[in-house]
């Protein structure tokens, strides 16, 4: 029987779509393994969103071609977003790619590797894998795809280029996909999407989604990635303030805090709408989890515009940001522009706002000190083998002293200290 394994890179899109892979290629009688020397088949899931991204993964696939020496059987695939930006110039590039899959096209993969196909990369702009429920890595926290594409055309961003039109799954897929991962033992389960809040299918918006997946028996915690903040409604926030069972977390990238470098981003709102979404949803949720990404060195960004972000970083106050310079990206809008920024003004922006989030991340989490959390307990932890550590409802790790026994369990710790990434607690 041949072997596969998936080598994932990128956001949790691609964890599901690789979940969803290893579930066609086991359907079709590949077994999949977690140790790369057993493999005959090493498939790379890969990212475009950053050259930096694409450039890890080439250097990844090149390294691994030299097992071919001793296992002349062996094949290498290349899958995901980097797949489909690229296409045949992954298999000339010669470092060891034997076929190249596009994000439409998982369907094909046991025949793509039975009858030696070099390439499939065909859009199928109403491809949802709704057929597919995949079996999960993991115990506990279960990722279920809502919806695939974006039609937001960020100037910025290669998404909808490589992904293609936004398509949401039928509702009851939806359901059902939640329940097998509950009555699995999955008890936290993330909807995923590049933009949830656009959710239709057949009429149903996404709070009302949110409100039918919660009521599933099986599971305890809801949450959801990624939302846009021209879509996040106040529908959305209603739902969440009032449900128990949705985590109180919502990650909204924000991106910029210029009104200018938004408008050149394509993104739809201004700093200004932005600070009412993040106001309505602390009024509602007094104490929600704020996540965010922000992208520094946008094209035309003057030090001026940079400082709006960094104070609206500052004013705003996030628990935890994803922070990057801003990466060029072959035929989108803004790799056009002209007035790119400079890589040292570029690299010296970023480093200063990883100082300010760092210093406000630990802020946020000594401000914790005292409360209690319900928490659910994932792991032993990495320090320490007499303490484990879990997930509280507003998406931060807690660690604290306790029985392997608990795993898997919800338990309420007290928080006694943190440091910038971690909160450290006692059981109650
Ligand atoms: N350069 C830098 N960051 C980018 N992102 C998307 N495209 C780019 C790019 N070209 C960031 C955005 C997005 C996150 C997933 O990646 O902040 O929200
Ligand atoms: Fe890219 Fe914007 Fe779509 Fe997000 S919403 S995937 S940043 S185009």
């Amino acid at each position: 029987m041949k072997k596969f394994i998936i080598e994932t890179y990128g956001c949790q899109m691609n964890i599901a779509d690789s979940e969803l892979v290893a579930t066609v290629l086991k359907t079709a009688g590949f077994e999949q393994t977690n140790n790369i020397d057993e493999a005959n088949i090493i498939i790379f899931n890969t990212c475009s969103v950053r050259q930096h991204a694409e450039d890890r993964v080439k250097g990844r696939i090149s390294n691994e071609q030299a097992r071919k020496r001793d296992k002349s059987d062996l094949i290498i695939g290349v899958m995901g977003c980097m797949a489909q930006r690229l296409q045949e110039e992954l298999l000339e590039l010669n470092i060891g790619v034997d076929f190249v899959v596009g994000v439409d096209q998982y369907h094909n993969i046991p025949n793509i590797i039975n009858d030696h196909l070099k390439i499939k990369t065909d859009f199928n702009h109403q491809e949802v894998y709704h057929d597919i429920y995949p079996t999960r890595k993991g115990k506990f926290n279960a990722f279920v795809t809502i919806m695939r594409g974006c039609n937001n055309y960020c100037t910025y961003c290669i998404v909808p280029y490589v992904r293609g039109r936004e398509r949401s799954r039928p509702i009851d897929e939806i359901l059902k996909e939640v329940e097998i991962a509950g009555n699995n033992g999955f008890k936290d389960i993330t909807l995923l999407g590049q933009n949830v809040n656009s959710y239709d299918y057949d009429g149903i918006h996404f709070p009302e989604l949110m409100e039918k997946v919660s009521q599933v028996e099986s599971i305890q915690r809801l949450r959801f990635v990624t939302s846009h903040p021209k879509d996040l409604s106040d529908e959305l926030i209603k739902v969440m303030a009032s449900n128990d069972r949705i985590c109180k977390h919502v990650h909204l990238p924000m991106q910029s805090g210029d009104d200018e470098i938004l408008k050149r981003m394509n993104r739809g709102y201004t700093s200004d709408h932005y600070r009412q979404i993040i106001k309505k949803l602390r009024t509602a949720m007094p104490n929600i989890g704020l996540t965010t990404d922000i992208i520094v060195g946008f094209p035309g960004e003057t030090q001026e515009q940079y400082q709006k972000t960094y104070d609206l970083m500052k004013e705003i106050g996030y628990d935890y940001a994803f922070m990057y310079k801003y990466s060029p990206r072959e035929g989108t809008k803004a790799a056009e522009f002209t007035d790119q920024v400079e890589e040292k003004v570029r690299l010296e922006r970023l480093k200063e706002i990883i100082e300010l989030q760092r210093e406000i991340t630990l802020q946020k989490f000594k401000g914790q000190i005292g409360s209690v959390k319900h928490v659910y307990v994932e792991n032993i932890s990495k320090k320490s083998d007499l303490e484990l550590s879990g997930k509280t409802e507003d998406f931060k790790i807690a660690v604290f002293k306790g029985e392997k026994s608990l795993i898997g369990t919800f338990v309420d710790v007290e928080i006694t200290d943190a440091t910038s990434g971690t909160l450290i607690g006692k059981r109650v």
